[in-house]
């Protein structure tokens, strides 16, 4: 048995089901130099046998393409597109990617099927700390915390003058996408003594009962957006919910409400979210995500006073950037051993 074991473990010889075969040193490119210092040493030192790490300097596509020949495994920390153009340039022994995030848009995914390569992401480790951040764009707009910094850094601060916001407390939240992040949000806004928290999705869900929320189909939504004082979109970027934000949207919600979108920049029509804040058909927004990543320093919507911008920082928190290499480090170890990953995608 000690033979066996010696040669399993020093060797690198495995079990016929493990992907590894041979004494060959996994080779996995981290594609983002800010990934965690915990998955550069789990890497370093764990299961099987050491791997040998691929480091970036910049993240650009160009260097990622450059750096990818011959790896087993990528551990994708951006939000570059994971195209034909890497998969091609990586090679046919890449394995496995472990995307650290929980949105996969950026990836093709028939691609990944067709060369067989498995895909693991991760999925709940953030949702508190996206919630977080909804919450913090939500109250951050209605009490127009932006405005207020413009006052003051402008010197038009006027103590006479009454600036009002509007109350959570009270208020009917409205949540597009009952998800992990749409639930987590759902129990934080409960501690606000909201009126009431409506949903809408593909389906109703138990855990909406749990939370107290009332369900609206989809093709309810409108009544979502005609009773709610704060709209959050939790929903993932989809070919269904591209563009959703749009004109006709705005135009259902109430001119008290704020908007907050910590999903996708692209669910939303940006030029028709300007004109609802411009115009006053909304009264205030809050994004994390925006199109393009990062916004142009001339785009319209940095001109607006009701508007309060965070640069995709939705997770960004030590703690939760920690969980998330740590899971992508598990996926893309468990499955280079020919395990299932802990969270896969395919
Ligand atoms: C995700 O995980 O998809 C978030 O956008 C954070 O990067």
């Amino acid at each position: 048995f000690w033979g066996i074991f010696v040669l399993y473990q020093v060797f690198g010889i495995v079990r016929p089901d493990h992907v590894l075969v041979d004494n060959h040193r996994p080779k996995v490119l981290i594609t983002n130099p800010y990934v965690p210092k915990i998955a550069f040493d789990l890497l370093a030192t764990c299961y099987i046998r050491n791997c040998d790490i691929v480091s970036i300097q910049n993240e650009t596509k160009e260097e990622i393409v450059s750096k990818v020949k011959g790896v087993d495994a990528i551990l994708w920390g951006s939000h570059i597109k994971i195209d034909k153009d890497v998969l091609d340039a990586a090679g046919d022994q890449m394995k496995v990617i472990g995307a650290m995030s929980a949105g996969y848009d950026h990836i093709d995914l028939p691609e990944l099927k067709k060369r067989g390569i498995k895909l693991g992401n991760t999925p709940k480790v953030l949702n508190g700390a996206v919630a977080d951040t909804a919450v913090l764009l939500a109250l951050a707009a209605a009490r127009r915390l932006h405005e207020g910094r413009l006052l003051i850094d402008s010197g038009k601060w006027n103590p006479n003058e009454w600036i009002l916001g509007q109350d959570i407390e009270g208020s009917t939240v409205g949540i597009i996408g009952l998800g992990g992040i749409g639930q987590a949000i759902a129990k934080r806004v409960k501690a606000f003594d909201v009126k009431q928290i409506l949903y809408t999705g593909h389906k109703e869900k138990a855990e909406g009962n749990e939370l107290g929320a009332k369900f609206l189909p989809l093709e309810d939504r409108d009544e979502l957006l005609r009773q709610s004082d704060f709209v959050f979109v939790a929903a993932p970027l989809t070919a269904e919910t591209e563009g959703m934000c749009n004109e006709e949207f705005f135009s259902k919600m109430k001119k008290t409400a704020v908007f907050v979108n910590i999903s996708r920049g692209k669910v939303v029509d940006q030029k028709a979210l300007y004109k609802a804040l411009k115009q006053g058909q909304i009264f205030a927004a809050g994004l994390d995500v925006m199109t393009p990543e990062p916004l142009p320093t001339t785009d319209e919507l940095l001109t607006l006073p009701n508007l309060v911008l965070m640069p995709h920082w939705g997770s960004a928190t030590e703690q939760t950037r920690n969980a998330m290499a740590e899971l992508t480090v598990r996926n893309i170890m468990n499955a280079l051993k020919g395990e299932p990953m802990v969270t896969p995608l395919t």
